[in-house]
């Protein structure tokens, strides 16, 4: 389809991710080589960062089947045999959320894993037997944004850990350029490197921004996004001069104004400002760590002085 095309296909047109593509692409090559299944490879890292696309990647470098589903999906036991006696050997499957799995689940997986094969239990009671399925080879690619959420005895089972990291801004400007000549939107640099900007070193919200701003330039101008059109664009978005939106300033406020700055728990936080305490640590939190505006202490988290200087407030003293 044409949002898939919007993706990259291979791992030449996949922008970033320097470290991690070049590994990647040795194992890929050393397991083609040798006609083998590449091992399995867990991916972890903030969301938004292509973790699901690199699994596509993966998979159509390999020149197999990519087959998709997560965590939460599989609830039972016969959900997971469902779709591992329906793969083809060589394919990936892809699990999103792989730290969401139901521990019962996990434990169908490891012998999937290790040995490709699938003990399942028929019938119930006295009469129960247990019978072994042979599985075709197949690389599970998982996805996390939580490493450490994820238990040791899964973990030990991946061959391949990559951890995926923010963009920086040139990469950011480059993917925006890429997405903007698909769309067949006109951009300047200046006006992609603005978008780039405030994208919070993430590729899903530099492309949702992109498509905003083009909205803003269709049609309140001639279609041409500038550093103008975007300034303008992104600010009636809410989206401030580092890309923290509405829900990062209530996050920051909120720790500033009810707390005095912190030390404050995250459960007390996202109380206190009705938000899920698991988004407030999967994707606000991990951001504003990365660029020094909150810290993690033994006894909460704390704003930092960059934080006071962003928004104009005086700094308090200790
Ligand atoms: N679109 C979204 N993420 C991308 C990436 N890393 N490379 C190229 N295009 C992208």
């Amino acid at each position: 389809s044409f949002e898939q095309s919007l993706r990259p296909q291979n791992l030449s047109q996949y922008i970033g991710q320097d470290k991690v593509k070049h590994n990647l692409g040795v194992f890929i090559q050393a397991a083609k080589q040798r006609f083998e299944t590449l091992d399995h490879v867990l991916l972890y890292g903030p969301p938004g960062l292509g973790k699901t696309t690199l699994a596509a990647v993966i998979a159509n470098e390999m020149g197999v089947n990519f087959r998709t589903t997560s965590g939460p999906a599989i609830e039972r036991p016969g959900d997971l045999a469902a779709i591992l006696t329906a793969l083809e050997p060589g394919d990936v499957l892809f699990i999103d959320e792989i730290h969401r799995l139901p521990r019962s689940i996990e434990e169908v997986l490891y012998p999937a894993m290790e040995d490709f094969c699938l003990d399942i239990v028929i019938g119930k009671g006295p009469g129960a037997r247990s019978v072994r399925l042979d599985l075709p080879p197949f690389t599970l690619v998982g996805a996390t944004t939580r490493a450490g959420a994820i238990s040791a005895p899964l973990r030990d089972r991946f061959g391949v850990l990559s951890r995926l990291e923010y963009y920086n801004e040139e990469q950011l400007t480059n993917i925006v350029v890429r997405t903007s000549e698909i769309l067949e939107t006109s951009i300047d640099h200046e006006g992609a490197v603005e978008i780039a900007r405030r994208s919070r070193g993430t590729p899903r919200i530099a492309n949702r921004l992109l498509r905003r701003v083009r909205d803003f330039a269709q049609v309140q101008g001639d279609g041409n996004i500038t550093k103008a059109v975007s300034d303008h664009a992104l600010g009636l978005l809410q989206v401030d001069r580092l890309g923290l939106d509405h829900i990062d300033h209530k996050l920051l406020k909120g720790i500033i104004e009810k707390f005095r700055g912190g030390p404050v728990g995250i459960e007390t936080i996202a109380a206190s400002i009705g938000e899920e305490s698991e988004t407030i640590e999967d994707v606000y939190e991990p951001y504003l760590l990365q660029i020094g505006f909150l810290q993690r202490t033994p006894r909460g988290r704390i704003v930092t002085p960059l934080v006071y200087e962003h928004f104009n407030m005086e700094v308090p003293s200790p």
